[in-house]
């Protein structure tokens, strides 16, 4: 997570309890990054129009393992699927995720944040919403499968309460990089 420093003379006096006791900060804000903070994306049921915007990020985030933009489309339109999108205070899309319920079994389909979005708890947020749905269709039991060169996803996954149960071998291509298969059980659920 990059957190970029907010300076100034406000932030370097509260760093200094000598420099606080002899010369008060002004009223206002705590901090100028207070002040500017933009409020956290909403978080809503995604639509057939919000496919060029899902696929914008898919494409970029993905790349050459990017779903088609028609499978996207399907996956939005299907049966059995919920997806939901993440948005900014601009109205913009900044983040995604789908599952799959098929009676007692789910599958995270797919989930991706804008660069920009990451690193402050959306992802989480997005994955828990997704379980929450789950839970709600009666779902029992989750898979997923993540690359085993990504252990932001990796980590997010096991602290939710999913275990590793398996390797597929090179499963990413063109990439060559294994898939792992993630189980949780919802009972397990953190
Ligand atoms: C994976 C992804 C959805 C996680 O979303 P995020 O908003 O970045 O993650 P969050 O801020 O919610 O953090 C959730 C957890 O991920 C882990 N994490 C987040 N950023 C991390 C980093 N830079 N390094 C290591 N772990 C990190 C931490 O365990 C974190 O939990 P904590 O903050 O309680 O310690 C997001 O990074 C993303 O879209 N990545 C690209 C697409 C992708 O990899 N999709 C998953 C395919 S299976």
């Amino acid at each position: 997570m990059s957190v970029e420093a907010s300076g100034g003379e406000a932030s370097e006096l509260r760093d200094d309890p000598s420099a606080t006791a002899s010369r008060p900060l002004p009223p206002g804000p705590a901090s100028p990054a207070a002040s500017e903070a933009s409020p956290p994306p909403t978080l809503r049921p995604a639509t057939e129009a919000d496919l060029d915007a899902i696929w914008a990020i898919e494409s970029a985030v993905f790349g050459a393992e990017a779903w088609s933009r028609d499978l996207m489309r399907d996956e939005l339109t299907a049966d059995l699927r919920c997806y939901l999108v993440l948005v900014d205070e601009a109205r913009a899309i900044v983040g995604y995720g789908g599952l799959l319920a098929v009676g007692t079994e789910g599958d995270i389909q797919t989930i991706a944040l804008s660069p920009k979005a990451r690193g402050a708890g959306q992802g989480r947020r997005l994955m828990n919403a997704l379980l929450d749905a789950a839970d709600e269709r009666g779902v029992r039991e989750v898979f997923l499968e993540v690359r085993a060169d990504n252990p932001v996803a990796r980590t997010l996954y096991a602290s939710l309460g999913f275990e590793e149960i398996g390797v597929r071998p090179r499963y990413y291509q063109p990439d060559n990089v294994d898939a792992v298969v993630n189980k949780l059980q919802m009972e397990n659920r953190r």
